[in-house]
């Protein structure tokens, strides 16, 4: 449950899957979604690597963007990572407003990931 001024968004997983990732690395995400269906997010976290979380495809619904959702949702994610002592990790493109955002809210480049697309972690700890 994430709550953003009078509002609160309840979230409910609609799957947890446990994948094979590249290489040997097995991986579990979780894909959640509002019972609205506006807002979306997938966690994952590699079985190896349990002080990392990263977030992707993280989504809100066209009509109710630039009301702070994301950020919310993003800052509620980063809370529970500080607590929790784990690295909270994203890729976005490099050159676009998204990255720029990212780094105002406290992540810093990580690596690149390919052409056009960098990772960022948030590590606050
Ligand atoms: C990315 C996305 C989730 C942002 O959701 P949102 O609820 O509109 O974001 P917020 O309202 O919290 O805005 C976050 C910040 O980005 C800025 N912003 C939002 N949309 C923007 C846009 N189209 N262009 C430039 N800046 C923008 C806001 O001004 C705000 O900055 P601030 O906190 O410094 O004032 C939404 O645009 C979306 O679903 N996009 C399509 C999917 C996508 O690209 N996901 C990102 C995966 S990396």
């Amino acid at each position: 449950m994430i709550k953003k001024n009078d509002i609160t968004f309840q979230f409910n997983v609609l799957c947890q899957r446990t994948k094979w990732g590249e290489g040997d690395s097995v991986y579990t995400e979780l894909v959640y979604i509002t019972t609205d269906e506006l807002v979306s997010f997938i966690i994952y976290y590699y079985h190896n690597d349990l002080d990392k979380v990263v977030i992707r495809n993280l989504y809100v619904d066209e009509n109710n963007r630039e009301k702070g959702i994301a950020s919310s949702i993003i800052k509620s994610i980063q809370q529970y990572c500080k607590k929790n002592n784990k690295d909270l990790c994203l890729w976005c493109h490099k050159d676009s407003w998204l990255y720029d955002w990212y780094k105002r809210i406290g992540f810093q480049y990580y690596n690149i990931k390919d052409e056009n697309t960098v990772w960022m972690i948030f590590n606050d700890l």
